[in-house]
């Protein structure tokens, strides 16, 4: 079949440009160390920032909710498959994200496809971040809005598009999506600006904090809460509960009408099984845990810093982010996946992230940081970076990228 040989080739062009991605056989839970193909490796790319991911009021939960309501919920939230887990799960999180209401996705994906699509059609405007995470790009392509996109970070930029685009029906929508936390960058949005400019222009805000949520703001309320902002009125948050929550699903949060609109018309939220009562009640038990201790977010403040300040004597360039996630930029794809062999080596795994993840030319090793790594896991980290990088200044990120 000659559609067939097209994707052969296209693998071998893949292979050529070493951008082939390989699966990896984990054989241990995602701590700070974890063991792959046989060999314990200092673990520094997983988003277990917290390390909750295997912390036992997590692992009891899901096992007495596995217990009680069995392994699957085998339907949809509107059939049978929410459970007063997930209702439990819902207020808690819109409780503690200061939101009238929540509303629980399977992944952060779908809840991502899920707000534009619900909200917008073809005669409307959808802004975004140049660097938003593709799911929020894969919505733009899914809702037929029209998409326009403003350099990372320029909230100036953001603003001309949304005061340029003056509609003359008052039925059409603007919105604009930008991830809280940006997943390959680690820094956070200008959400104070952004929020004040689509006050300014009639138009909903919508923070994706995947890498926000449990980390950043107070107790871990996520980026909105570090401006002082909630999601009320017209501004929405997505939270994933696979990351620094140490379990699985997401949610969105904000004011009622837009939750209630999601649950009526929210194809990724209709069409698809709830998420298991296991994942739900590991969430419940992650966010009692953001409530009543605070010792987790600082040692992960501790270990960025620690982190930070080593490299820098290193001589190792890091990027502007404060928080866990802190690239070191490298710049073409096979340096970038020779240096993760050479970490691999050196007992560290640390992998490469290359286009269509990040642009082309800005390859980089995405380091991440956990509660749980010591300061001796950290020196070896750097000392192993620093053996393996190439000598020479690192790539730039360009203007605006
Ligand atoms: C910024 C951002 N949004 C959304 C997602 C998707 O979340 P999930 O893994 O729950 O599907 C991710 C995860 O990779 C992400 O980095």
């Amino acid at each position: 079949m000659p559609w067939r040989n097209e994707i052969s080739k296209s693998h071998n062009l893949r292979k050529a440009d070493k951008l082939w991605r390989n699966l990896h056989s984990i054989e241990s839970s995602p701590g700070r160390t974890i063991d792959v193909d046989g060999k314990s490796l200092l673990n520094f790319c997983s988003n277990n920032y917290l390390s909750l991911a295997s912390h036992r009021n997590l692992t009891a939960a899901a096992q007495a909710a596995t217990q009680k309501y069995g392994t699957s919920t085998t339907a949809s939230h509107l059939i049978v498959g929410h459970t007063e887990i997930h209702q439990r799960l819902e207020e808690k999180v819109a409780l503690f994200v200061g939101a009238e209401k929540a509303v629980l996705f399977s992944t952060g994906y779908m809840a991502n496809l899920a707000v534009p699509t619900t909200f917008l059609g073809r005669h409307d405007l959808l802004v975004q971040d140049r660097l938003n995470h593709a799911s929020i790009i894969d919505a733009a392509k899914m809702s037929d809005a029209k998409l326009r996109r403003y350099h990372h970070a320029d909230a100036v930029a953001a603003s001309k598009i949304l005061a340029d685009t003056q509609f003359n029906d008052a039925a059409q929508r603007k919105m604009l999506v930008t991830d809280g936390v940006f997943s390959m960058d680690g820094d956070v949005a200008p959400l104070d600006a952004l929020h004040q400019s689509c006050k300014d222009h009639q138009t909903v805000l919508v923070v994706d904090d995947a890498h926000g949520f449990g980390v950043v703001g107070t107790s871990g309320r996520g980026s909105l809460s570090r401006y002082d902002l909630r999601p009320t009125d017209n501004t929405l948050m997505l939270g994933t509960l696979s990351k620094a929550v140490g379990s699985f699903g997401a949610f969105v949060a904000g004011d009622a009408v837009y939750i209630d609109a999601l649950i009526q018309h929210a194809r990724p939220f209709i069409y698809t099984t709830a998420l298991p009562c296991s994942a739900a009640a590991a969430s419940l038990s992650a966010i009692e845990l953001f409530e009543s201790e605070s010792w987790r977010r600082e040692k992960l403040n501790d270990n960025i810093q620690h982190f930070r300040k080593l490299a820098d004597e290193a001589g190792i360039e890091t990027t502007d982010s404060t928080t866990a996630i802190q690239p070191i930029l490298v710049g073409d794809s096979a340096t970038a996946l020779t240096i993760s062999q050479r970490l691999k080596e050196r007992g560290i795994i640390a992998i490469a992230i290359r286009p269509p993840t990040v642009p082309v030319g800005q390859a980089r090793i995405r380091v991440t940081l956990m509660t749980d790594h010591t300061n001796a896991d950290i020196n070896q980290l750097v000392a192993a970076i620093k053996a393996v990088l190439p000598v020479g200044k690192p790539p730039t990120l360009p203007e605006g990228a």
